[in-house]
């Protein structure tokens, strides 16, 4: 799957959602990010909708659980026809060969490392992990490999890390993305999207740079010209 700007729909419900989408012109069709918040508002049904409509998705759900109920509930999510699916890589090794059984071939599988919300003091402190943020990164993107995902959830600034242990056709998903002269609302490490190109990115998720503009349309034209380099 080529490099794209992945649109985090992070609305509420399915009319928010449809209106934003209604913006774009025919032939123009944003891969969209579905998350938890509009997943459980709306259902599958609002996958399918989606997808119906022309777009690829992510469905965004980073499923955590034993592993024969994650395989059990992938299988049922490689119904909807999603692209991309995901994982925690902390539910082991083992839970993410078994999401990638239940997904089957079709989709791509990405784990989360860890969330750019834990700051490395909290995982050491809380969490029990006592290793720095990239050795833990780097291990965990490696187990995510070693079950036979595609890739890995992280930082833009993380990509590098993440290729050198991985291999360069191991992706790289990206949030934390910014236009130089837009709000970092309350991301913290934020890069911009030629940066993150240059850093490795493979696919960054952008939401209210693109949801939140006057503009949607125009400020997604300018995010996969910046990040595509065209
Ligand atoms: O609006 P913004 O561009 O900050 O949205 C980023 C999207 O990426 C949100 O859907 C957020 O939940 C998601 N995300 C993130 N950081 C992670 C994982 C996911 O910002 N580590």
């Amino acid at each position: 799957m080529n490099k794209d700007v992945i649109v985090a729909c992070d609305f509420a419900g399915r009319e928010q959602t449809l209106n934003f989408l209604d913006r774009f012109p025919e032939g123009e069709k944003p891969f969209v990010k579905i998350g938890m918040e509009l997943f459980y508002a709306e259902g599958p049904a609002m996958v399918r909708e989606i997808k119906a409509r022309g777009h690829r998705v992510f469905l965004d759900l980073k499923l955590h659980d034993i592993p024969n109920t994650v395989r059990k509930a992938m299988a049922v999510l490689s119904r909807l026809g999603a692209d991309i699916c995901n994982v925690h890589a902390a539910g082991t090794v083992e839970m993410m060969r078994a999401a990638r059984e239940g997904l089957g071939p079709d989709a791509l599988l990405i784990a989360v490392t860890q969330l750019t919300s834990t700051s490395e003091e909290r995982m050491q402190r809380e969490l029990l992990i006592d290793a720095d943020m990239p050795t833990t990164i780097a291990h965990y993107a490696r187990n995510a490999k070693e079950a036979g995902l595609n890739g890995v959830v992280c930082s833009p600034l993380e990509a590098g890390l993440v290729k050198e242990n991985c291999g360069k056709d191991f992706l790289t998903v990206t949030p934390g993305i910014r236009f130089a002269d837009s709000a970092a609302d309350d991301q913290v490490r934020i890069t911009t999207p030629a940066r993150a190109r240059e850093l490795g990115s493979d696919f960054i998720v952008v939401g209210r740079p693109i949801t939140a503009a006057p503009d949607p349309v125009a400020a997604w034209r300018r995010c996969k010209k910046e990040f595509l380099g065209i």
